[in-house]
């Protein structure tokens, strides 16, 4: 008996685990199968246990347990709203058993002869969503939270393509659906953050829950989120509830009020039927332009929900029908190393070629070091590749019993594997980057940032003309972009004498530029715009920059450890202290010029907290503006903060600004003092 109650805790604890990585931090630890295997060992252990048991002391409190209630995504930052109704789960099943013991448990509760119809539909791997509508509007949208509360993510659902926000519908009422991300949608997504040098996601549904949690409205406006509308809840148990008796015909009635609705349901006469349609759609589900995880199968007369009922997870009218993700064993040939155009360094698995889910997959990537050394994966090994609703292949385990004598342990590279310079891993972080600003593999990307308009403002040299210029072999590093003569370029595809002078007009008066566009271009790991701002303000000159240490970059008032870290990292780099060293000799401008900041009595030196959405700028010309006139913006409200700038649904941070006795200000208001 100890035996067992230790074993249920042990699964207890790992099961939590993994809820709070997922719902909490959208990350998967484990795959939906795996996981779902582990709860139901764990309900077994617990059923065991309970009725083993003589006495009643020794009975262990389930309600405790993840077996008995909702993962929990609530996050700190969001307001809470209560459901008014729980926002329960679905209950899981794997095969076709499960789902004729769930016909048998719904006609033992309705009665033997009740003639059941089923409703079914593609379960849509993506996030729970509640909407609220009154006066025909949106009022709220909340997440699932721990199923009786939800945090309030209306203004970021709100950039939802399809949501919509008002209704010809003139009474209350609530939807509850999935937010997702469609395939082609999500790879290009993807495209866009590698091509602006950002880590990649690593799958749909972790982006659309994420998103929805984001802070910055900018961000959440650029993730290509979908909402599929799968309930209208209502009161279940009364026959003709909205004068409608059935589900599919709420999902018809909210068809045709423009609402996003499933776009397969299926009526079936008997469970045969529905098991039908899970095996079709189990086979073809690569055909539609989402991932589904699954079928969801529905009792579709909702008179009898009531009857039904639920248990404290899932109500008992609706079943889901998972699919196994497809597996199968290859070899782990080589372990290589890419080095992305912001300089992360990613392992990836060369595999011996190998077909998935109707592919052939050769690499597989595998995010990072740890993953490889908390699986043991060894060269030579041989692996278990898994495509579950993903798109992108993943390295699940390596089989032990099959290990070889000759297998080779894994060994993290020390230099980069294209420039040979030495990497670094930022403490806190998972993944080791190279930092030269001269790496062949990043070189494209970084002159594209040095040239971009908040840095150097070369008009004319974008990614297309870069690119054309590296690969002619014109340009190697960002100081060769002032030593590129006209000869050089004149004579390449899309120049004429007078664009290439245009060009070299461009670039002989970007060296006139401040030192906080300097300190901008160089692309030091997060110096972004305002921190450069503030480092040109404090050093006046690039020589003192470079000459920093961690001690007086961490007292800069603005500059947290993380910045500092990365500063010191790159200005002890020897490639990058030359690149300085030949931008010096090609006389570019290194000084902080004070006339380019304007000054002004209630900005200059003040400090500002945002909150809420603005109306007439996007957050970031608000803080172009702040920082123009000298000002400085920061995330949180402190004492010492001048002003809060609140715009429509101001956040928690305006209820923190009030009682430090911030001044609350408009954003009319701030660009009154920039008129004065
Ligand atoms: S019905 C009362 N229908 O899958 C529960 N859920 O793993 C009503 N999901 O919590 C849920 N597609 O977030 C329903 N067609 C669909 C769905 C669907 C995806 C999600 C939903 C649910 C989760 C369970």
């Amino acid at each position: 008996m100890k035996e067992l109650s230790k074993k249920i805790e042990t699964l207890r604890a790992l099961i939590k685990k993994y809820d709070d990585a997922y719902y909490a931090n959208n990350i998967s630890l484990i795959t939906d199968y795996e996981y779902d295997k582990l709860v139901k060992e764990l309900e077994e252990l617990e059923s065991t246990y309970t009725s083993n048991s003589l006495f009643p002391a020794e009975r262990i409190d389930n309600e405790i347990s993840p077996t008995q209630k909702v993962g929990s995504d609530l996050n700190k930052g969001f307001r809470k709203i209560k459901h008014s109704k729980k926002m329960l789960s679905i209950s899981n099943s794997y095969n076709k058993n499960d789902l004729i013991e769930f016909d048998e448990r719904v006609k033992k509760i309705l009665g033997q002869n009740t003639d059941v119809k089923y409703s079914i539909e593609h379960k849509i791997d993506g996030v729970a969503i509640s909407l609220t509508y009154a006066d025909r509007e949106l009022k709220y949208a909340v997440t699932r939270g721990d199923g009786v509360i939800g945090d309030d993510i209306t203004v970021n659902a709100k950039t939802i393509s399809n949501l919509i926000k008002r209704t010809d519908l003139d009474f209350d009422f609530e939807l509850r659906g999935e937010v997702y991300i469609p395939k082609q949608d999500f790879l290009e997504f993807n495209k866009y953050r590698a091509d602006n040098g950002l880590d990649l996601m690593a799958n749909p549904r972790n982006t659309a829950s994420g998103s929805l949690k984001l802070l910055e409205l900018e961000e959440v406006k650029k993730r290509p989120l979908k909402l599929m509308v799968y309930y209208l809840n209502g009161n279940d148990s009364i026959d003709g509830d909205y004068g409608m008796k059935c589900h599919s015909e709420k999902i018809s009635f909210l068809r045709a009020h423009n609402f996003p609705t499933p776009e397969y349901l299926k009526v079936c006469n008997n469970i045969d039927q529905a098991i039908e349609e899970c095996e079709y759609w189990e086979k073809n589900r690569n055909d539609l332009g989402y991932e589904i995880d699954g079928m969801v199968i529905k009792v579709d007369d909702t008179s009898l929900y009531g009857k039904l009922g639920e248990t404290s997870k899932y109500p008992r009218w609706v079943m889901a029908y998972k699919f196994v993700p497809e597996k199968v064993e290859t070899i782990l040939n080589n372990i290589e190393f890419q080095v992305g155009r912001t300089g992360a360094i990613t392992p990836v698995a060369i595999l011996e070629p190998v077909e998935i889910a109707g592919t052939i997959v050769k690499r597989a990537t595998l995010h990072n070091q740890d993953e490889i050394i908390s699986r043991d994966l060894r060269i030579g090994d041989a692996v278990i590749l898994e495509k579950a609703g993903e798109i992108i292949p993943k390295i699940i385990s390596s089989v032990k019993s099959k290990r070889s004598t000759g297998s080779k342990e894994f060994k993290m590279i020390e230099s980069c594997p294209v420039c040979n310079e030495k990497i670094f891993k930022p403490e806190g972080e998972a993944i080791y980057r190279c930092i030269n600003s001269s790496c062949p593999a990043q070189i494209e990307k970084r002159i594209e940032h040095f040239a971009s308009k908040g840095a150097m403002d070369i008009s004319g040299l974008g990614i297309k003309i870069v690119q054309l210029l590296v690969s002619n072999n014109i340009i190697n590093n960002i100081s060769e972009i002032y030593s590129i003569s006209k000869s050089d370029i004149s004579s390449l595809e899309g120049f004429g004498d007078k664009s290439a002078k245009k060009l070299l007009d461009n670039i002989e008066e970007s060296k006139e530029k401040s030192l906080e566009n300097l300190l901008f271009g160089l692309g030091i790991r997060y110096v972004g715009k305002e921190a450069s701002i503030i480092l040109a303000k404090y050093f006046k000159d690039i020589d003192k920059f470079m000459k920093a240490n961690i001690l007086e970059l961490e007292n800069i008032d603005g500059i947290g450890t993380k910045i500092a870290e990365s500063i010191v990292l790159y200005i002890s780099n020897g490639k990058n202290i030359d690149l300085v060293e030949k931008l010096i000799y090609f006389n570019l401008n290194t000084k902080f010029i004070e006339g380019e900041l304007k000054f002004n009595e209630n900005i200059s030196n003040k400090s500002f907290v945002l909150t809420g959405t603005l109306e007439n700028y996007s957050r970031e010309e608000i803080k172009k503006i702040i920082f123009s006139y000298g000002g400085k913006v920061v995330s949180t409200p402190s004492k010492n903060t001048s002003y809060i700038l609140v715009g429509v649904e101001p956040g928690s941070k305006l209820r923190k600004a009030e009682k430090l006795g911030v001044q609350v200000i408009t954003e009319s208001e701030l660009i009154f003092f920039t008129n004065k």
